[in-house]
């Protein structure tokens, strides 16, 4: 039987299968963390055991999943300190928290990440195979979880390229959008990026392409009415499948739930985006019945 305690500890390593889906897009605001927050709550809900890593100097997600400023408490280690070896990635695992200090998010943990972390491309550009720096964090985690996101910088630096990298064989990349124009441009970006990417670590067996794109605040207007999304409908015919479904409408709900620190399906369940997260995370295969099949 599991009990709130259950979720205090990292889960142990059992050898599963573990998914990492990266959430990318070269511009900030494009709805990364608050995808990552919520499909992450989403599949916990669903009974999967999750881990959300923050690769991001900005906090967003460690203050969404409970905890405001993982820096300033000398009890958390943050993903700064297991880049500066002070910590094993497992050991800076923590629960997830309905609001700071709140009940933890039963089956959801999180890395958090840490505002050094502003300099962790320049710390790694002078050293060797610097693009590999994550995979080699990931064993201490791998085998643990059903599932495991890394949320990354708003651009297509070290920082992201490492995440991109930190599991050759498992990676799936989200790009995260917003329903406007300049969003297909900014795809058009990453898959360049993802081909050179592949041009110089395909030796290594890198094969990256993108497996998700998440339309995560998407906006329309009515004319003659009818409700059309003009952004959207063309990302929809670019990318076809590639565009999961429902795009996640614009709400009130996904600022109250920052403000509360709580993940949007675990503070508003019953809200339209709670649902189409939810819906989002299904499409992504992110349910008990896929993993248990
Ligand atoms: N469906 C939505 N409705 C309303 N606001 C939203 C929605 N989704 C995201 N937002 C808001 O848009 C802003 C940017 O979202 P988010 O922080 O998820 O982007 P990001 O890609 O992580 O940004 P950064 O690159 O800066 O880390 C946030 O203020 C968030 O609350
Ligand atoms: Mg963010």
């Amino acid at each position: 039987m599991s009990t709130p305690d259950t979720f205090l500890q990292i889960p142990a390593n059992t050898g599963r299968e573990t998914r990492v889906i990266v959430a990318v897009n070269e511009s900030g605001g494009s709805v990364k963390t608050t995808s990552v927050s919520a499909l992450a709550a989403a599949a916990a809900t669903e009974g999967l055991l999750v881990l959300a890593i923050e690769a991001d100097s900005q906090r967003d997600l460690a203050h969404i999943l409970g905890y405001d400023d993982p820096d300033a408490d000398e009890n958390i280690a943050t993903l700064w300190d297991v880049v500066d070896g002070l910590a094993t990635l497992d050991e800076a695992v923590i629960p997830a928290r309905r609001g700071e200090g709140g009940p933890v998010v039963p089956g959801l943990w999180l890395v958090p990440g840490s505002r050094k972390l502003k300099e962790l491309d320049d710390k790694l550009s002078g050293t060797m195979l610097r693009e590999m720096w994550f995979s080699r964090l990931m064993p201490a985690v791998m085998g643990r979880f059903d599932v495991i996101f890394i949320d990354c910088p708003g651009d297509l630096k070290l920082t992201t390229k490492g995440a991109l990298l930190a599991d050759k064989d498992r990676v799936e990349v989200m790009a995260c959008v917003k329903s406007q124009e300049k969003e297909a441009r900014a795809l058009t970006e990453l898959e360049s990026t993802l081909t050179e990417m592949n041009k110089a670590f395909g030796p290594l067996g890198i094969n990256l392409g993108i497996d998700w794109i998440v339309i995560g605040e998407s906006v329309s207007h009515e004319s003659q009415g009818k409700v059309y999304s003009d952004s959207e409908a063309q990302l929809r015919e670019a990318y076809g499948q590639l565009v999961l479904s429902p795009s996640v409408r614009r709400s009130t709900k996904v600022a109250e739930a920052y403000s509360a620190q709580t993940a949007l399906p675990i503070y508003a369940p019953a809200s339209a985006p709670a649902i189409e997260y939810r819906g989002i995370a299904a499409g992504m295969g992110l349910t008990k019945e896929t993993f248990t099949a």
